[in-house]
């Protein structure tokens, strides 16, 4: 079949600095495209390692179909994995060490969690003052419908210690040179929760190379660092893991930051739940619209709270008014909203949108900035030009 341009992936020219070796899925299309099968139409923030972002214009549905679905890889995905030798282990602090096999997992009683997965770096891009990381604007984040055995059915199988108080996973990424392996671990209590899976279906199909097959873990509600691809080792371990994706990686300050100042690591916690959010998907940033009827929508979500209420303006912050919320919604999903706006005269305008949740807690004006951009969640806002 031909390859038309439109199926091509937009590439920014910064994902592919410093890339010598392009990621094995993808192969040159032009001087500015790359092409990844399946993940056509998606931002390209990474070519070296894998980082796909979903443009806003494909944000329309409440399950984010599989090809739209972000990807954030630190790592190369593994070139040669046999789904029928492939095994996951279980061992540590526990009394009998188990190998399963994928039958084996397929065996067991299967629990589906419908889950929003959000980058904790999603939004890095509008930190000010700038930070280094890959630079995400909206589009780190989709949701999914995930299904697989309770990771707390099996941790009861190999019988967790009363010294079991962590539980780490590890990957089959392949790592590059020196840099350390993408290892991170979760407390007992997440581990063992009813929604916490070892999934192998991601929207009722088995979960895509890209997105960690044969299995990976699924932490609902957390920042999607927690849900490890490629899953092939699960340790339970008497304390968190200690490592570079733990500390300094992934943790955020425990004071106030002055934005651009340093901060010291021993004064920061490891990042766990989303915050609360919303976003804009339309219209896009600088669109111009040439009808006053102005219909705008987004998502918003909050990890392990509920959305309560998500708040527009269209005159920069002056006045606020609800939006009304999707009817789809569960736990750890977000909540698609729109608004049907009539602009009162041509001209340009700021559309603003704030999200509040069942903790109480909304959207602030500004994010607390933090020197790795985590968990940027400032109230959205897009420039538009009316001309009518
Ligand atoms: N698991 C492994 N083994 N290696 C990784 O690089 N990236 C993590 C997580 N799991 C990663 C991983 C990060 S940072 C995120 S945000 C999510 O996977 C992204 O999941 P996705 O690529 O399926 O969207």
């Amino acid at each position: 079949m031909a390859t038309t341009r439109r199926d091509f992936l937009r590439i920014v020219p910064s994902a592919l600095a410093g890339a010598s070796v392009l990621h094995p899925a993808l192969s040159w299309a032009g001087s500015d495209e790359v092409y990844v099968p399946g993940k056509e139409g998606m931002i390209v923030r990474s070519a070296r390692f894998l980082d796909l972002e979903m443009p806003m214009e494909v944000l329309k549905t409440w399950i984010t179909p599989g090809p739209h679905f972000f990807v954030r890889n630190h790592m190369h995905e593994p070139s040669t994995l046999d789904a029928s030798t492939w095994a996951l282990t279980i061992s540590g602090e526990v009394e009998n060490p188990l190998a399963l096999s994928l039958a084996d997992l397929k065996k067991l009683e299967s629990h589906t969690v419908i889950n929003t997965l959000e980058c904790a770096g999603n939004g890095r891009a509008f930190q000010q003052p700038h930070v280094p990381g890959v630079q995400w604007e909206r589009g780190a984040v989709g949701t999914a419908r995930f299904s697989g055995p309770r990771l707390r059915d099996l941790l009861h199988r190999a019988g967790v210690k009363s010294t079991g108080k962590h539980v780490m996973f590890r990957g089959l990424d392949e790592v590059p040179g020196k840099v350390p392996a993408f290892i991170r671990s979760i407390p007992i209590e997440k581990a063992t929760d009813a929604d916490t899976l070892v999934a192998l279906e991601m929207n009722s199909a088995p979960l895509a190379k890209h997105h960690g097959f044969p299995a990976r873990a699924l932490v609902p509600g957390w920042i999607g660092a927690a849900s490890c691809k490629w899953l092939t080792e699960i340790k339970v371990l008497d304390k968190e893991f200690e490592g570079n994706f733990m500390k300094p990686g992934y943790r955020f300050p425990n004071q106030p930051v002055q934005p651009g100042a340093d901060v010291n690591p021993d004064d920061t916690h490891p990042i766990t739940a989303l915050s609360v959010k919303s976003i804009i998907a339309a219209p896009i940033a600088n669109a111009t619209l040439r009808s006053r009827a102005v219909h705008i929508q987004g998502a918003a979500w909050a990890g392990e709270a509920d959305i309560t209420r998500v708040d527009l303006s269209t005159d920069g912050g002056s006045t606020w008014q609800p939006v009304q919320l999707g009817r789809e919604q569960s736990k750890y999903a977000w909540r698609l909203w729109s608004y049907s706006w009539h602009a009162p005269r041509s001209g340009e305008y700021t559309i603003l949108s704030r999200a509040t949740d069942s903790q109480g807690r909304a959207q602030p004006a500004s994010a607390a900035w933090n020197p790795s951009g985590y968990l940027y969640n400032a109230i959205d806002q897009v420039k538009i030009h009316v001309e009518t």
